[in-house]
């Protein structure tokens, strides 16, 4: 779907009980989802009181080095993510679910696009505001993205968040006038792909390049995006991206880049640690986002999610 609304909600102030505003909410999104339109909820750390049955790693995003974290555009009790073929489609669910939430007030809220969206060999393929084809690290079949993405009875995690996922946003502004000063050549060893995604040694894009030959970075740069997110190719970091780009006006715009995986710190957070110091870093500054938990399909993990009051 080349169209999203990414919404954070807090609970309004006077609202005392959270269970059923969380419920409301999960059903309204429910409702809006089908058809043309999909939309899910995920939890952000204080949709749940803190005895209840928590996902493990489910926290406030920290802040990472070179992050300068706006709070009004961080965080955030319920995260609603609608998606369709159709940026006024998309707009419109949006307010039709905001209408039915009355208990929850909006505390951030971005619109994204994906130019070129497309799917070849599996994977979902868009252009990014740098130019370049993003995508192709993805799994290329439906088993492939579970694995990577959807928490299972393995994780330690209660056995109400199985079938969820976490999900990170991060709001990346790019610099993408400075950026376009740079030539093709130079951004692709910035990148450490082509902007079509073939690899700089000529692997097609499909395939695995060997940076084992190439120890001293003179083909693929050691700080380049794509080697320093994945420096062995046979252990693909566990997580899936689908990232929006973002248009705000003359001077911000940049990626809502958002991923999913069954392990935040096995999957998000050692590529984030991975990439302090890359040479794209230059070209970003994240200003926003948060962490984020989307509860398993079945409306009854909100019963077992939340503590008895007895
Ligand atoms: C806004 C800044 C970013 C831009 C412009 C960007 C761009 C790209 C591009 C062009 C690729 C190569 C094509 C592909 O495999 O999809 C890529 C790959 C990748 N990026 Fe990013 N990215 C950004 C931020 C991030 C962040 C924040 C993370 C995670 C912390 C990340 C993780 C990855 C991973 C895991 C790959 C796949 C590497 C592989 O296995 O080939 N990226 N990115």
């Amino acid at each position: 779907m080349p169209y999203a609304q990414v919404i954070s909600l807090d609970l309004a102030a006077g609202v005392e009980e959270r269970r059923s505003a969380v419920r409301t909410a999960y059903r309204a999104v429910a409702a809006t989802d089908g058809g043309k339109i999909a939309a899910w909820l995920a939890l952000g750390e204080n949709a749940l009181p803190p005895d209840a049955d928590r996902p493990q790693h489910l926290k406030q995003m920290p802040s990472f080095a070179g992050d300068v974290l706006d709070p009004s555009q961080s965080h955030g009790d319920l995260l609603l993510q609608i998606t369709g073929a159709s940026s006024p489609a998309v707009k419109k669910a949006a307010e039709q679910t905001l209408r039915a939430l009355p208990q929850w007030r909006v505390r951030w809220r971005m619109e994204g696009v994906r130019p070129e969206n497309r799917t070849e060999d599996g994977r979902g393929l868009a252009r990014n505001p740098f130019h370049f084809n993003e995508g192709y690290g993805n799994p290329g079949t439906p088993a492939g993205v579970t694995e990577r993405a959807t928490i299972t009875d393995t994780e330690g995690e209660p056995s109400w968040a199985v079938g969820g996922s976490y999900q990170v946003i991060r709001i990346i502004r790019l610099a993408t006038e400075f950026w376009d000063r740079d030539t093709e050549h130079e951004q692709e060893r910035i990148i450490g792909r082509r902007r079509d995604g073939q690899w700089l040694d000529g692997t097609p894009s499909t395939e695995r390049p060997s940076f084992a030959t190439d120890p001293h970075g003179k083909i693929t740069p050691l700080d380049a995006h794509v080697r320093r997110a994945t420096p062995d190719r046979r252990n693909p970091p566990p997580l899936v991206r689908r990232g929006y780009n973002y248009h705000r006006g003359d001077d911000d715009q940049g990626l809502i880049f958002s991923c999913f995986q069954r392990d935040l710190m096995k999957g998000f957070e050692a590529v984030q640690k991975r990439l302090e110091g890359e040479a794209m870093a230059r070209y970003m500054l994240t200003t926003g986002g948060g962490y984020f938990f989307v509860p398993p399909p079945k409306e009854h993990w909100i019963d077992a999610a939340f503590p008895k009051r007895t």
